[in-house]
């Protein structure tokens, strides 16, 4: 039996899909390598899986109904489904991306599984549901009915039509509530590389609201170990999980945490807030820990010192500058 994993050269899903094999599983992963974010570093990820024993990757766009309908995926018995146009701030310069990779290919993948009549459908949601919801800790169950941005509302719609896939046709699935993923392989559109960027070469950050907003930063490893816990939960139905830290770092101490694991210092470009974000996310990981033992491991101490050393390796950056 295998696993199919959507965005496979994606920074989660690389990440999941080595811990996968390494465990003996055998993985076809797709991913469609676009643009948003430089290909040459999907092709870098996908370059560390190709060759591994029993991952095969398939290049196709998950928004393409037809391509879709045509996979062969024998043996296929769980997705995780990973691929998304992602990025909170991007929904606003191109709304139409979220609802084709978002919707319209998130259908695609539960048409997929109720056709398979795969056991288990694990897909990636995001923080973002909750908008503002309120401070502190919030559970599965907190309002998540405000999305304010358009990245979020595709993400909560997603859970919905899960809801009455896994109803409809009975399989069982798991949404996957990812708190700000950060650590080795990372996203250039966020913020740890774009600060580890501008602060390498001297030149100022900005940071929004004032630098009043609040994260829960989790290291690709726990977010791995979470997934692969939630890939293996028993039960019926459909659930959601949150996949965080468990606690809220002030944007600013994350920033000092960095300059330590870089040994440069930060040039701070304070800006008014950014239409789209929120101020804070925490989450409440009461439920992933009960139900499949999820237990983060990793503070911004340890897990930022990892990511700067991946950063100078894989970008080549060997002197320090900066202020
Ligand atoms: N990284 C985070 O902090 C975070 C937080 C919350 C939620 N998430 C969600 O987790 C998932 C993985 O995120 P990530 O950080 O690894 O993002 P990523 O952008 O690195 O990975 C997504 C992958 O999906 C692929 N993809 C996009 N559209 C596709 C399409 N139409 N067909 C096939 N492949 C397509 C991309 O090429 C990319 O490789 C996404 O669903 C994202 O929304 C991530």
């Amino acid at each position: 039996m295998s696993i199919l994993v959507t965005g496979v050269a994606g920074f989660i899903g690389m990440h999941a899909t080595a811990a996968l094999l390494a465990r003996g599983e055998a993985v076809i992963g797709i991913d469609n390598l676009d643009g948003y974010y430089d290909p040459v570093l999907k092709r870098a990820r996908l370059a560390r899986l190709n060759g591994l024993p029993g991952f095969t990757f398939l290049r196709a766009d998950i928004a393409d109904d037809e391509a879709m309908d045509r996979l062969r995926l024998d043996g296929v018995d769980r997705i995780l489904h990973l691929a998304a146009q992602a990025g909170v701030r991007y929904s606003l310069e191109n709304p139409r991306a979220y609802v084709r990779a978002n919707i319209a290919g998130h259908l695609n993948l539960l048409e997929v599984a109720r056709r398979r009549g795969v056991s288990h459908f694990v897909y990636a949601s995001s923080s973002s549901v909750y908008g503002n919801s309120s401070a502190g800790p919030l559970t599965a169950d907190a309002p998540a009915d405000r999305p304010l941005s358009l990245y979020a509302a595709t993400k909560r719609a997603d859970e919905l039509m899960t809801e009455c896939y896994a109803h409809l046709y009975g399989f069982r699935a798991t949404g996957l509530r990812y708190f700000t993923v950060y650590g080795p392989w990372g996203r250039p559109d966020m913020a740890p590389t774009l600060f580890a960027r501008a602060m390498l070469a001297g030149e100022p950050i900005r940071v929004f609201n004032q630098g009043q907003l609040a994260r829960d930063f989790t290291f690709v490893e726990d977010a791995v170990s979470g997934t692969l816990g939630a890939l293996d939960r028993q039960g019926d139905g459909h659930r959601v999980y949150n996949i965080g830290n468990g606690r809220a770092e002030p944007l600013m101490r994350f920033i000092h945490a960095l300059e330590a694991a870089l040994g440069t210092r930060a040039l701070i470009d304070l800006q008014p807030m950014q239409p789209g974000d929120v101020l804070e996310t925490c989450a409440d990981i009461g439920d992933a820990a009960r139900q499949f033992g999820y237990a983060p491991q990793t503070t911004i101490d340890e897990g930022l010192p990892r990511f700067a050393s991946w950063y100078r390796a894989y970008y080549g950056v060997t002197s320090q500058k900066g202020g």
